[in-house]
């Protein structure tokens, strides 16, 4: 991997629709992410200092050597971030001086939980940065640990919500989150413009079970078995079944002392005006409340929270989970050419993969190791054409003003962090409906290590050239056109 390269990934934020403090104590839950995103770019540094910008909760080129991170007084604005890096490096072989830069979609005073999200994104970046083969279970796993390292309490939901995305049921007792195929939630939120502390308030529930133990154990027990028959009735598409019992879980919620005036106001006025059902969302305390509502009452509901003094947040629910940005950048100029490979023009990136006369060069490289085993690069989920599908070694467009050997020279560096005396094979034409290329191929010699750049590269592994035909014809490698035209052009392919 090489040294300047920036991974910059996003998290969602979430809205709880049913089921919060009872999940602390092992009881489900039911929640959504939504389309309000925080983004974390992190990138390695030649010292070994750690050094955050922040610049949007007013934190600015914060920064501490990394043997003392997760140590001592820690400004609340780094908390999250400085104990996520810390608990993945803890996990990590190699170790470097990191530079994180956070920037949120969405404030913090929401309540859409910008801790997790934040914590979930800089725990799966550093885990890229290291090309760290983590699955979604491990990254909820280092990410649940930080949130009880700074908060000592909490479900995990808000974490889970932002690595898996989307509308899911989660068990507070084995943290297992099983996502539900709902497609759009007739949901209205609205802010009441307090902002409250989860800890505080999570804490403030503690404390009075402590007291009244088989009060608070009867309301959770009973907000249980709502977010059960909530689950149900989601599935069905029953909002109005949903909505009832989200009026119950307000009931309980307010028993349990987590609502507030300004809640309560911002609830009726919804359903006054026809809401099936309305709730807090969170930890309450303020924050932000939901109502479910028919298309045609959803704006007189809107209205009626703002008249109560609300703020109502157009957000969209079901958001994909924590994942890469595209690097892909689709301004860029490639080199159109004739069939005889003659320059004609530059077009862009957009324009050539949307138009098959637009024939632009592109460059390949093949490597084998000392064995004879060929190198194949599956593609991150973050490119533009063909995300998760198999290529040759290395390969890679050839943009305005560079040569081919230049291109190839350049992708190999980018893509596997690595240069390799290459020599020239073939040039030839391969196209589909969306694009033509006309690619130029070559070959090289390299046993490794290889370090792939995580924004480009899923995975990387050699395979015996004898099994490949019979791997593609059963499917278990799936290449891209381009892999396949090259690999037959070359005769590694029959
Ligand atoms: C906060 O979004 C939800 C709570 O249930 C706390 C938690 O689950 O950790 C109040």
């Amino acid at each position: 991997m090489k040294n300047n390269q920036t991974i910059t990934v996003s998290a969602p934020g979430k809205l709880l629709l049913m089921g919060e403090h009872a999940v602390v104590y092992g009881y489900p839950c039911i929640g959504t992410a939504i389309d309000e995103r925080i983004r974390v770019a992190v990138s390695r540094r030649d010292d070994s200092n750690f050094v955050l910008d922040a610049s949007d909760v007013g934190l600015r080129d914060y920064r501490r050597k990394m043997q003392d991170i997760g140590k001592g007084d820690i400004p609340k604005e780094a908390l999250f971030i400085e104990m996520a890096v810390r608990n993945v490096l803890l996990r990590c072989p190699q170790q470097a001086g990191i530079r994180v830069e956070t920037k949120a979609g969405f404030s913090s005073q929401l309540g859409f939980g910008s801790s997790s999200a934040v914590t979930v994104a800089s725990v799966f970046a550093v885990s890229q940065l290291f090309a760290l083969p983590w699955d979604k279970k491990e990254l909820f796993d280092v990410a649940y640990q930080t949130i009880l390292d700074v908060q000592q309490k909490g479900s995990g939901f808000d974490a889970a919500a932002a690595i898996y995305g989307g509308t899911i049921f989660f068990a507070g007792g084995d943290k297992t989150t099983v996502p539900l195929a709902i497609s759009a939630i007739p949901l209205v939120v609205g802010y009441t413009g307090a902002k409250a502390d989860t800890a505080t308030v999570v804490r403030s529930v503690a404390e009075k079970r402590e007291k009244y133990p088989e009060k608070v154990d009867r309301i959770f027990h009973g907000i249980g078995k709502l977010v059960d028959e909530g689950k149900a009735r989601m599935l069905d598409g029953d909002w109005e079944r949903v909505g009832k019992l989200m009026d119950f879980n307000q009931e309980y919620l307010r028993d349990l002392g987590v609502s507030s005036e300004k809640l309560e106001a911002l609830i009726s006025a919804a359903k006054r005006t026809g809401a099936w059902g309305a709730k807090l969302s969170g930890a309450g305390g303020g924050d932000c409340m939901i109502a479910l509502a028919s298309e045609a009452k959803r704006a007189a509901v809107a209205e009626a929270i703002v008249g109560a003094g609300g703020v109502v947040i157009n957000s969209t629910t079901g958001a994909p989970g924590v994942r890469l940005e595209t690097t892909d950048s689709q301004d860029e100029l490639f080199i159109v050419v004739d069939r005889n490979d003659t320059i004609v023009g530059y077009k862009t990136r957009h324009e050539c993969h949307h138009n098959p006369d637009l024939v632009h060069r592109t460059v390949g490289a093949l490597l084998f190791n000392a064995d004879g085993q060929l190198l194949l690069q599956k593609r991150s989920m973050t490119k533009d054409m063909d995300p998760g599908l198999w290529g040759i070694s290395c390969a890679g467009h050839v943009t305005k003003g560079q040569t081919d050997e230049e291109a190839i020279h350049r992708e190999l560096q980018e893509e596997l962090g690595v240069d390799v005396p290459l020599t020239f094979l073939k040039k030839f034409f391969v196209g589909d409906t969306r694009e033509t290329e006309r690619a130029a191929v070559y070959k090289g010699i390299h046993d490794g290590p290889f370090v792939p750049n995580a924004q480009e590269v899923a995975e990387i592994q050699f395979i015996d050239v004898a099994q490949l035909s019979g791997k593609v014809a059963k499917g278990e490698i799936q290449l891209t056109a381009g892999a396949f035209a090259a690999l037959k052009e070359t005769g590694v392919l029959p």
